[in-house]
C-alpha cells in the first residue's frame, strides 16, 4: 500500500525525521485558512498517488493565505498522470539551499535492502540514475543490523556530501530507517531531502510503501487505507477474506489454489481470443475449503461485477472434494437466487469428480452447463460471454 505525502510527512514525524508543518485541506477556503494558520510563506501541494506532481503544475509557491486559495483553487481538481486531485497539503515554504535524494527499499533480487542516496535530488531519480549514474550511490544494508550510525555515514560519504554536513544527514538517514523497519516499509523515499539556508536538514517530500503481510502486527495502517481509491469490488472482496483482483474483461473465474486461477486466466485469455476477444474479468481462489457460504460469496462477488457476461468455475477436488464443491455450488445458487442471473459453467476434476459432476446435472438449472476439461469449459464460457 502507497501511501499520499501528508501521511508519510505524519509517519516521519511520528519517528523524529525533520519535517515541516503541514495541513490538508479539500476546499481552496480551507487552503487559505491553513495557510493563515501556517504563517509566512507557504508550499500547496497535490495529494495523488504519483511523482512529478511538480512538473505537472500540482506544487505552487503562496505568499500569503489569499495566493493559497487561489493556488488550491487551480490544484484541485487537475488531473496529475490519471490521478484526480482532490486535496491539497499547504506546507510550510522551505527556504532551500540543497535538494538531495535518499531511499531505502527492499531489494528482492538480492534478498537484502538497499538504500540509495545522492546529494544531487529533487530531479526524478530515474533520470539521475541514467545520466549520471556515479552521482547515485548504492550501498547494500543487511536487514539484520539495519542503518545504524556506520552504516549511516557510509552511505553520505558514498553520496558525495561534503564533510560539514555528514554527521547532520547521516542522523535523518538513521532516523529514516527507523520509519522503514518498525512501520514494516517496502519502501521509504525522501526526493527532495533539503538543506536549507539556515542549514537545517528537512525531508520535503515523501513516499512510503508499507508491506500488507505486515498489517496482522500493524493495526494503525488500516487506517490510512484510501477506501475512496480502491475499487468497490475488491473492497467488498476483501471484507469478505476472498483473494480477488479485479481485471477488466467479461468472463468471470472462480477457482481453487492460486495457481490454477491463475493458469485459468491464461487459458480462458487464449478461448477469448477465438471469440470476439473477451477476457478474464478477475482472479478469484476461494482457496482449499471451498465451503457453500466461500462459493456464494465468491459467485456473489463476480456476478455483481456489471462487465461479467459468463462465468467459469474451475475446480480440481483435492482435500476438498468435488462432491463438495458441487454441493457448495447448488447452496450457492440457492442462496443467491435471482442475483445469479448469468451462465455458470462448471468444470470438476480430481478427487470425486463423477459425484460431483452428478449433484450438478441433478438440479438441472438453466444456467450451469458442465463441461469436462479446463479447455473446453474456458472455450464454453468465452463463447457464451461474447454472444451475451
Ligand atoms: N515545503 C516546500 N517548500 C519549498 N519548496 C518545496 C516544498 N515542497 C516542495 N518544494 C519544491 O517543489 C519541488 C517538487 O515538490 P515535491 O514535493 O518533490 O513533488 P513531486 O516530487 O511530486 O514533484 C521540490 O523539489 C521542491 O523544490
Ligand atoms: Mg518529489
Amino acid at each position: 500500500m502507497d501511501l499520499y505525502e501528508y501521511q508519510a510527512r505524519d509517519i516521519f514525524e511520528k519517528h523524529g525525521v525533520p519535517v515541516l508543518p503541514g495541513i490538508i485541506a479539500d476546499t481552496p477556503e480551507a487552503a487559505g485558512a491553513a495557510a493563515a494558520k501556517i504563517g509566512g510563506v507557504v508550499v500547496v501541494k497535490a495529494q495523488v498517488k504519483t511523482g512529478g506532481r511538480g512538473k505537472a503544475g500540482g506544487v505552487k509557491v503562496a505568499r500569503n493565505a489569499a495566493a493559497a486559495e487561489q493556488a488550491a483553487r487551480e490544484i484541485l481538481g487537475l488531473d496529475i498522470k490519471g490521478h484526480k486531485v482532490q486535496r491539497v497539503m499547504v506546507a510550510a515554504g522551505a527556504n532551500i539551499a540543497q535538494e538531495m535524494y535518499f531511499s531505502v527499499l527492499l531489494d528482492r533480487a538480492n534478498r537484502s535492502l538497499l538504500a540509495l542516496c545522492s546529494a544531487q535530488g529533487g530531479v526524478e531519480i530515474e533520470q539521475l540514475a541514467a545520466e549520471n549514474p556515479d552521482a547515485l550511490a548504492k550501498v547494500e544494508v543487511d536487514p539484520l543490523v539495519g542503518i545504524n550510525a556506520e552504516k549511516a555515514l557510509e552511505i553520505a560519504k558514498k553520496a558525495g556530501f561534503e564533510e560539514s554536513l555528514l554527521v547532520k544527514v547521516a542522523s535523518v538517514f538513521e532516523r529514516l530507517y527507523k520509519v522503514y523497519e518498525s512501520e514494516d516499509a517496502t519502501l521509504v523515499e525522501v526526493n527532495p531531502l533539503v538543506i536549507t539556508a539556515e542549514g537545517d536538514v528537512i525531508a520535503l517530500d515523501g513516499k512510503v510503501s508499507l508491506d500488507e503481510n505486515a498489517e496482522f502486527r500493524q493495526p494503525k495502517h488500516a487506517a490510512l487505507a484510501d477506501s475512496a481509491a480502491t475499487d468497490p469490488l475488491e473492497q467488498k472482496a476483501k471484507e469478505l477474506d476472498l483473494n480477488y483482483v479485479k481485471l477488466d474483461g467479461e468472463i468471470g473465474v472462480i477457482g481453487n489454489g492460486a495457481g490454477l486461477v491463475m493458469s485459468t486466466l491464461d487459458v480462458v485469455a487464449y478461448a477469448g481470443s477465438k471469440h470476439g476477444g473477451v477476457k478474464p474479468a478477475n482472479f478469484l481462489d476461494i482457496g482449499g475449503g471451498a465451503s457453500a457460504t466461500v462459493m456464494a460469496n465468491g459467485l456473489g462477488i463476480i456476478l455483481s461485477d456489471p462487465q461479467v457476461k459468463s462465468v467459469f468455475v474451475n475446480v480440481f477436488g483435492g482435500i476438498t472434494s468435488c462432491d463438495a464443491v458441487a454441493n457448495g455450488i447448488v447452496a450457492a445458487l440457492e442462496k443467491l437466487g435471482d442475483v445469479a442471473n448469468k451462465p455458470l459453467v462448471v468444470r470438476l476434476d480430481g478427487n470425486n469428480a463423477a459425484t460431483g459432476q452428478e449433484i450438478l446435472a441433478g438440479i438441472n438449472h438453466p444456467l450451469v452447463t458442465l463441461m469436462p476439461t479446463m479447455d473446453a469449459g474456458a472455450d464454453k464460457a468465452a463463447e457464451l460471454a461474447h454472444i451475451a
